[in-house]
């Protein structure tokens, strides 16, 4: 994001005559180029359009936007007189009945208050003047890009292909979940992710679905050089191959992670159907998915959950946690997930909590499918880069996500306590 000059901006405009009024069409009609320019400001508007090379649409405010609207993908660059309160409101229900338009927010002023004002009410990008014209290009692109729908072709499988080719049978997607954050997600995606992989002969993948805030990577002791983000950049050829080029390598597993955006603001580029399209490619030559996700029912929350074929849902072992949970079942059911794909695990569930798992399982109506005590390895091996089930394998701690893992591994699950090195099968 560029650093905001108000001067700069406004010098932009000195040159315009200032009696430049324009009379607005009564009737407007779109240029069909996917790209409209809102400002109540004749000047401010004439100079962002005078920034692309092709005629673009106009219009001085948002509801004289919505007539040129067609339905096919468009990108909506909002001048600053659209960085009101008021206007947010407006926009934010407007983006949201319209799945394809994008917008990206053109601000004199940038404050980190509007910033996240905007990114929350589903602005795309936001640039702070001075604009310079290949900024503003490259961002539309890009909106627009996120935009296009995905398409969607079968994964290559050539022999020539140097990563693991699909095998015909589509891996089982895992994902972990929790209504509360902090309840212990990433510490189960990462435990488990690594022990199905130490269990496994085909490549497991461990997706990093917090896409703002990404914990996988640290958890790991990772330094990826590519993430989700470089995969949906190439969205329109992704393929399994390509994908594999993007993970990371956990060597002491073998697992393969494709790692979140290393910038939060990147995750915004990211939609529920780009997650759903990558993990349908992951599945053709991955046994298993392993889906970290945030603590939030969005878009891409949603898609993940409805690509999943399990769901490892992440409780504390207190009345906020539970009452959580149960609004999570509620929201679940909405969704008609079905009740047999939920798999509920009790982190910090040991004796010393006054609450009685029993009574709980009764109360939820669902049996547990692991209790992970409290136990001070967990913090240290989140310290450390290394899960719980390699750093103390023999701990009770470890024994549990075992314990979850041998609900989705078809034979008996090996300890790290017990194997002695790691898969590096997929990479000679
Ligand atoms: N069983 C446990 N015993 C002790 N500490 C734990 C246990 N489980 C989790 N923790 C601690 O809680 C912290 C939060 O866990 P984690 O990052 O997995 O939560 P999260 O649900 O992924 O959070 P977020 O919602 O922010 O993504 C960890 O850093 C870890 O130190
Ligand atoms: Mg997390």
């Amino acid at each position: 994001m560029t650093d905001y000059d108000f001067s700069s901006f406004d010098s932009s405009f000195d040159d315009f005559d200032s009696g430049l009024a324009v009379a607005e069409p009564e009737s407007p009609v779109s240029t069909g180029s996917g790209v409209a320019v809102v400002d109540s400001d004749n000047a401010v508007r004439d100079y962002l359009v005078g920034l692309f090379e092709h005629p673009v649409d106009e219009a001085a405010d948002l509801i004289e936007m919505e007539h040129l609207l067609t339905g096919e993908v468009c990108v909506v660059v909002l001048g600053p007189s659209c960085a009101t309160s008021e206007h947010m409101t407006h926009i934010e229900e407007w983006v949201r009945s319209r799945p394809n338009v994008g917008t990206v927010l053109v601000t004199s002023e940038l404050t980190t208050q509007l910033l996240h004002k905007a990114l929350r009410v589903g602005v795309k990008d936001v640039l702070s003047a001075p604009i310079e014209r290949d900024q503003l290009l490259e961002t539309v692109e890009r909106v627009a890009q996120a935009l296009r729908p995905v398409e969607t072709h079968p994964a290559r499988t050539g022999a020539a292909d140097q990563a693991v080719v699909p095998s015909g049978e589509l891996g089982r997607v895992i994902s972990i979940f929790s209504t509360k954050g902090g309840s212990g997600k990433s510490v189960t995606a990462t435990n488990l992710a690594v022990t199905l992989a130490r269990n496994c002969d085909r490549p497991v993948v461990l997706v990093d679905g917090h896409l703002q805030f990404g914990d996988v990577a640290v958890m790991l002791k990772l330094y990826p050089e590519t993430t989700v983000v470089d995969a949906v950049a190439q969205m329109e050829s992704v393929d399994s191959e390509m994908l594999q080029e993007i993970m990371t390598l956990h060597e002491p597993s073998g697992l393969l992670v494709l790692a979140a955006p290393a910038e939060p603001t990147f995750a915004d580029q990211i939609s529920g159907a780009h997650m759903a399209r990558l993990i349908e490619v992951i599945r053709t030559f991955a046994a298993y998915v392993v889906v970290d996700l945030p603590a939030i029912f969005s878009d891409v929350v949603l898609n993940v959950i409805e690509a999943s074929d399990e769901i490892v849902l992440v409780a504390g072992l207190d009345i906020p946690n539970i009452k959580n949970v149960k609004i999570g079942f509620s929201t679940l059911a909405l969704l008609n997930v079905p009740k047999e794909r939920l798999h509920l695990l009790l982190n910090r569930a040991d004796s010393k909590v006054k609450l009685d798992v029993g009574e709980v399982e009764r109360s939820l109506g669902i049996e547990t499918a692991a209790h992970v005590p409290s136990d001070v390895v967990v913090p240290i091996s989140v310290n450390k880069g290394s899960p719980v089930v390699l750093s103390a394998p023999k701990s009770n701690v470890a024994r549990a996500f075992e314990q979850l893992a041998a609900r989705f591994l078809e034979g008996p699950v090996t300890s790290a306590s017990s194997q002695s090195q790691g898969l590096r099968k997929f990479f000679g």
